[in-house]
């Protein structure tokens, strides 16, 4: 593929973060966008920026589908077919995710189960619906988000990420395995693992929000002194007043998204640049580069090293 322009792509999760800035540098190229999200203002605001850049006869739609339902993507994949009145798309960008799942031993059941459904179960889904409309096109391309947390498979010490990592994992395993299944099956279409590293968006709050976690101003006493417990469990023993543990909590959030060597403009751009090179492979920043290089040199003391890889999230 050598040009968006004139072309239709489907982003799941475009009303944030990466996903937005995939649709903005999509519609602004000259490529029609149909996106989803589960969050309505965030994909308005979108649009309404998409439509700003776009060129005349570039269209973008927006559709509210939780990519962990398959009725729900099903639904999608309908509306998609109307309203760009086509029967095939020539781009899905699997990009649609949250993080949570922490800890499989003491974790809450609900989140793991959650964040492995939006995280695998959203791809899955999404490539069941248009995998069929990618096979229509004449030229085609799977782009599935994973994460350095598909080759790595912790947030670092005092860090698991157990949901989250064995989904990004499922991620990666099942773009490799395509790569051979649309080579023999469908050769008109390519398929992309992306792993990003660190890169500055919300998803810290947006997925405490899907969680149905309280903003931290609203945590209870009893939500406090148990996140005072888990920070101890993980060697961070801190003597914070409840105010200043809320202000803590806001600050992971804001500070993810503000102190990340990457923007997600700059993620998108990595990552369509990755797609118009026909790379199957593409890492985004360098903390990715390097952490990939750490995990190739020494896979089995990668898990001992007490040296954290990333700026630990909480
Ligand atoms: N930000 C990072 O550092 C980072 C690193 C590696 C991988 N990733 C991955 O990149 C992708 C994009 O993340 P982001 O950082 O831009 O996050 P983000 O929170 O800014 O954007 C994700 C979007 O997905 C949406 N979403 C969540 N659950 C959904 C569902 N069930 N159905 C539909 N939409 C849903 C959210 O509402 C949000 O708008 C995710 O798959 C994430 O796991 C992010």
């Amino acid at each position: 593929m050598d040009s968006f322009a004139g072309r239709i792509a489907v982003v799941t999760g475009g009303g944030s973060g990466m996903g937005r800035e995939l649709v903005l540098q999509l519609a602004a190229q000259g490529c029609s966008v149909a996106t989803c999200d589960v969050n309505a203002d965030g994909l308005t605001e979108t649009a309404r920026r998409a439509q700003k850049e776009a060129p005349d006869g570039t269209r973008v739609t927006t559709h509210l589908c939780d990519v962990s339902d398959e009725t729900q993507v099903t639904r999608f994949r309908d509306e998609v077919v109307e309203q760009h009145e086509t029967d095939h798309v020539h781009l899905v960008f699997n990009n649609a995710g949250i993080g949570g799942g922490a800890s499989f031993v003491t974790g809450d059941r609900e989140e793991w189960d959650r964040t492995f459904a939006v995280c695998w179960g959203g791809v899955y889904n999404c490539s069941r619906a248009f995998v069929p409309l990618l096979v229509a096109s004449d030229d085609g391309y799977l782009v599935n988000t994973s994460s350095v947390n598909g080759f790595w498979a912790t947030l670092g010490p005092g860090f698991p990420h157990t949901a989250y990592s064995t989904a990004k994992f499922a991620v990666k395993g099942f773009s490799e395995a395509l790569l051979e299944d649309f080579r023999i099956y469908a050769p008109h279409v390519k398929v992309a693992v992306v792993m990003p590293g660190h890169i500055g968006t919300d998803i810290v709050t947006n997925s405490r929000r899907l969680h149905g976690q309280p903003d931290p101003d609203r945590m209870s006493d009893a939500e406090l002194d148990e996140m005072r417990a888990d920070l101890a469990r993980r060697g961070l023993a801190m003597e914070l007043a409840d105010h200043e543990l809320r202000g803590f909590m806001k600050m992971v959030g804001e500070g993810f998204r503000e102190n990340a060597p990457t923007s997600a403009a700059e993620a998108a751009t990595i990552i369509l640049e990755g797609v118009l090179a026909g790379e199957w492979r593409i890492l985004v920043g360098d903390d990715a580069h390097r952490i990939d290089a750490e995990v190739r040199a020494d896979p089995e003391g990668i898990y001992r090293s007490s040296k954290p890889l990333l700026a630990p999230p909480v």
